[in-house]
């Protein structure tokens, strides 16, 4: 054990108000599998809202932990670059997937906007009704009167679906997608269970298959691609991507599209029901659902944070930043910050403003897939208030071990039908 191992502290089980500041590292993914973060991100959004922590799993890095600072550091890819990564960990050099998330201009807007088109609004219209009949199918075959795992039967079950549709991916092999999906974001690395070796097969197996499907479409009449698979095929920007290259974007479409969306899913069902107020509002008035979708989102902060790395010194919040430092911009408290939003600990379902939330990120890599993310979680809440008077939770939910994907994997529920 080194030495830096013993000296830490176990925050979980410590006082967020007494620990030493230093020694407070929110990247420790323990934090948030026991949903203790809220009190030291309290602490340091009053006492110091830059952070430095000198220590952790990943090396040094610095907090941004207030709303203002986050966007203005998301806003400014000059100073703040996307490369070599957006999480914490740096990927190993022999095994690279490069995304468009993790690059900056001219390459990043080129390659966005070649795919950007599958999540228009004319697309999304087109998948709206195929989304809406599988939600109508995912709920009518749930077990009435039974306790069962909400996050499995649904919220897995619904997105995977709906990547299966955005890839036009063999419908009875989309759990692969889920796998692949966990695989990415679960590494030794990033501070999960899964041994790299393990991970990297997974991945490779994901590219096998996808090269097959591209193989497939290549051939295949570009005006009638609805899906994104033949859409990279066929654009000019990245047609020619190398094979890490193209892995690297189908990774960034499955984990955008998947954890995030699942993890809001689940993420409503409880909140209403630590909020019962809440559910009784929705109840008498299901056309606030629209606003609804947003305050999940921003409750839920499915992706904790994004991080950046300062390519000069730069001064905010009257601490220097130094060339070449990672800073991480946290979300998930800056949506908690009482200056900028009212009653932030509070999930209030009819909210003035309530697309005024950092979840989706701000500038240039501000979420692709958010307007899909949102029908999806508009249509599934319309279908689950058709059929259900309530949605009981009967314990509490088992979160994932990571500081970066912030999310369930087991809600125990009964739903009730009408
Ligand atoms: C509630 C659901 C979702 C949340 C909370 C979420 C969150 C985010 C965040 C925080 C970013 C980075 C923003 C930044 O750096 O400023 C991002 C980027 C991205 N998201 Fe999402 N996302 C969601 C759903 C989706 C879906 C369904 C898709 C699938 C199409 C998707 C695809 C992407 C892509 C491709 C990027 C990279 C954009 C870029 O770098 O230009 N996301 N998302």
């Amino acid at each position: 054990m080194s030495e830096a191992a013993i000296e830490k502290l176990d925050l979980a089980n410590s006082d967020p108000w007494s620990v030493p500041l230093d020694k407070i590292d929110m990247s420790d993914p323990s934090l948030f599998q026991t949903d203790t973060l809220w009190g030291y991100f309290e602490r340091l959004r009053k006492e110091d809202p830059v952070h430095y922590c000198k220590e952790s799993m990943f090396g040094p890095y610095w907090s941004l932990t207030k709303f203002n600072d986050i966007m203005q550091v998301d806003k400014n890819h000059a100073v703040f670059t996307s490369e070599p990564g957006i999480t914490l960990p740096d990927r190993p050099e022999d095994f690279q997937t490069p995304n468009f998330i993790s690059m900056d201009p001219p390459k990043h807007d080129v390659q966005r906007k070649a795919v950007t088109s599958v999540v228009a609004p004319f697309n999304l219209a087109k998948m709206e009704p195929i989304i809406r009949e599988r939600v109508q199918t995912i709920l009518e075959g749930l077990p009435v009167g039974e306790v069962f795992n909400w996050v499995d039967l649904v919220s897995v079950e619904l997105t995977t679906q709906m990547l299966a549709t955005l890839f036009d991916f063999p419908f009875e092999q989309r759990r692969k997608l889920t796998y692949w999906s966990d695989m990415a974001t679960s590494g030794e690395l990033a501070g999960g269970p899964t041994p790299e070796p393990v991970r990297r097969a997974a991945l490779l197996e994901c590219l096998e298959v996808f090269t097959g499907l591209w193989n497939e479409r290549i051939n295949n009449d570009p005006s009638e691609d609805i899906d994104l698979i033949s859409m990279m095929a066929h654009n000019p920007d990245t047609q020619n991507m190398d094979p890490m290259e193209y892995l690297g974007n189908l990774i960034l479409l499955i984990v955008g599209g998947n954890d995030t969306t699942r993890n809001s899913l689940t993420g409503g069902v409880y909140f209403l029901n630590q909020f019962p107020g809440e559910y009784d509002k929705l109840r008498a008035n299901p056309d606030l659902i629209p606003k609804m979708i947003p305050e999940i989102i921003r409750f839920q902060t499915p992706l904790a944070y994004m991080r950046r790395t300062a390519k000069e010194d730069i001064v905010i919040g009257g601490k220097t930043i130094k060339k070449g430092d990672k800073v991480v911009m946290w979300y998930v408290s800056g949506n908690r910050d009482e200056e900028v939003i009212d009653q932030p600990n509070e999930f209030i379902i009819d909210r003035a403003n309530p697309r005024h939330h950092l979840s989706f990120g701000f500038g240039i890599h501000r979420c692709m897939g958010n307007r899909l993310a949102e029908m999806q979680l508009r249509i599934a809440w319309e279908e689950i208030l058709k059929r259900f008077a309530k949605v009981e939770v009967v314990g509490e939910p088992v979160r994932v071990q990571s500081s970066f994907v912030k999310g369930y994997s087991e809600l125990n529920v009964i739903v009730h039908p009408h």
